[in-house]
C-alpha cells in the first residue's frame, strides 16, 4: 500500500518542485497538495500534476483548523511535510504580523491535526535562517545542527519559532517529527521577487538589477531537486525527533551571483544597480550537512554552473508562467519596494 502524503504550499517554489520529484520518484504514492494560494502560490505550476491521478489539489489555508480537519479526515494522510510560509524576507520586514500568523499559527494546526488524526511523521521544511549569519571574515565558520538560534528578520524569527513548536510537540505529546533547515534554493517556479530569478528577468528586460549595499553578503545555494531528495530521504528513513541541515557548501556573494547571470545571458554589467541595503541584512550563511551526509546518504547532485545554467534555461522557455505570476499585486509591491519603474 502506498502512502498518503499531504504536501503545504505545494503551489509555491519549493512544494511544487517536491510534488513533481515525489510523483516522478515514488509512483505508489499519493500526493495531496494543499495550499491558499497567496501571491507565492500558483495553480499554474501544477498543470502538469493536476493529470496524475497520484495527485489531488485541495485550496485551504494551514491557519484554518476545520479545513485542515477536513482535509486530514479524508485524506487519512501518514506523513504531512509543511512547505507552507510566507517566504520573503524583504515582505516580513513591511508586514510582520502575517509571518507570525501564518508560519507560527499554521504549523500549531497542522501538528494539532497530526496528533488528532495520529499522523506517522510530521515534517517541517525550515531554514539556515533561523541561525542568524556568519561573519564575512571567519571561513572556517559554518552552521551545524547544534548552532544556537538567532534569528535577525520577522520571517527568520517566525521560522525559528515554528521549529521551537515543533520540537516541544515531539517532547510533550510525543509527536513524530523531524526538521530539515536548507540553505538558500534556486531552480524552477522560483518567484520572481527572490534574488536570482529577480535578476533573470529584469537583465532579460534590460531593467536595473538592485543589489542591496555593495553586494558582499554570502549566501550558500543548493539547486532545488537536490533539496527535494533530502528532504524525500528525511520523511522515509531519517529519525524521529531530528534535525537535519540541508546544503551543498556552494557559497557565493550575492554581487558574483549577478555578474554569472549577466555574463550567461551576455547582457552588460552596466545594468547593475547598488540600491539601499536591506534593514538588518544577514551577512553569509553556510551550511554544514555533514549529519545528513553521514546518517542518510545524502549529497547534493547538482553544481551551481549548471544548475545556474539550467535555470536560466527555464526562464527563458517559460515566459507565459513568468508573465502570469507577475502581474497584478506583484507589480505594485515591486514599485513600492524598489521604487523603480
Ligand atoms: P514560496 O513563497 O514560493 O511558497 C509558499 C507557498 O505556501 C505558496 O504556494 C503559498 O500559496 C503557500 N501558502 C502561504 N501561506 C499559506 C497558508 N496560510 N496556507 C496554505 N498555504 C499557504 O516559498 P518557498 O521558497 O517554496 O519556501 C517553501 C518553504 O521552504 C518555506 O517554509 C520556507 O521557509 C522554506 N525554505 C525556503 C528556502 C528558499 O530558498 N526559498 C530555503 C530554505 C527553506
Ligand atoms: P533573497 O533571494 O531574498 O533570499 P534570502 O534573503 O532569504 O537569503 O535574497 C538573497 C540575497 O540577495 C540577500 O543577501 C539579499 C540580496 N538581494 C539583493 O541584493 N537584491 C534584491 O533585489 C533581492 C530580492 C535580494
Amino acid at each position: 500500500m502506498g502512502l498518503n502524503i499531504v504536501v503545504t504550499g505545494g503551489a509555491g517554489f519549493i512544494g511544487s518542485n517536491f510534488v513533481y520529484y515525489e510523483l516522478a520518484n515514488r509512483p505508489g504514492d499519493k500526493i495531496i497538495c494543499f495550499d491558499a494560494l497567496t501571491y507565492a502560490g500558483n495553480l499554474e505550476t501544477l498543470e502538469e500534476a493536476m493529470k496524475s491521478p497520484q495527485f489531488r489539489f485541495v485550496k485551504g489555508d494551514i491557519t484554518d483548523a476545520a479545513a485542515v480537519g477536513k482535509l486530514f479526515a479524508e485524506e487519512k494522510p501518514e506523513i504531512v511535510v509543511n512547505f507552507a510560509a510566507e517566504s520573503h524576507v524583504d515582505r516580513s520586514i513591511e508586514t510582520p504580523g502575517l509571518f507570525l500568523h501564518t508560519n507560527i499559527i499554521g504549523t500549531q494546526v497542522l501538528m494539532d491535526a497530526c496528533r488528532k488524526h495520529g499522523v506517522r511523521r510530521f515534517h517541517q521544511v525550515s531554514t539556515d535562517e533561523v541561525y542568524g549569519d556568519l561573519p564575512l571574515d571567519r571561513p572556517d565558520l559554518f552552521f551545524t545542527e547544534q548552532t544556537p538560534l538567532h534569528a535577525s528578520s520577522p520571517y527568520s524569527a517566525s521560522k525559528a519559532s515554528a521549529d521551537l513548536l515543533v520540537q516541544a510537540y515531539h517532547r510533550t505529546y510525543g509527536l513524530p517529527v523531524s526538521i530539515s533547515r536548507c540553505s538558500n534554493n534556486y531552480g524552477p517556479y522560483h518567484f520572481p521577487e527572490k534574488l536570482i530569478p529577480l535578476m533573470i528577468l529584469n537583465a532579460l528586460a534590460d531593467k536595473p538589477l538592485p543589489v542591496y549595499g555593495a553586494g558582499e553578503n554570502v549566501r550558500d545555494w543548493l539547486y532545488v531537486e537536490d533539496h527535494c531528495a533530502a528532504i524525500d530521504l528525511i520523511i522515509r528513513k531519517g529519525k524521529i525527533g531530528s534535525l537535519y541541515n540541508v546544503g551543498g557548501h556552494n557559497e557565493k556573494r550575492n554581487i558574483d551571483v549577478v555578474k554569472i547571470i549577466l555574463q550567461v545571458l551576455g547582457k552588460p554589467e552596466s545594468l547593475i544597480r547598488h540600491v539601499e541595503d536591506r534593514k538588518g541584512h544577514d551577512l553569509r550563511y553556510a551550511i554544514d550537512p555533514a549529519k545528513l551526509t553521514s546518517e542518510l546518504g545524502w549529497t547534493p547532485k547538482t553544481k551551481f554552473e549548471d544548475g545556474i545554467r539550467r535555470t536560466i534555461d527555464w526562464y527563458l522557455s517559460h515566459r507565459d508562467w513568468w508573465e502570469h505570476v507577475t502581474s497584478g499585486e506583484y507589480v505594485e509591491y515591486y514599485e513600492k519596494h524598489y521604487g523603480l519603474k
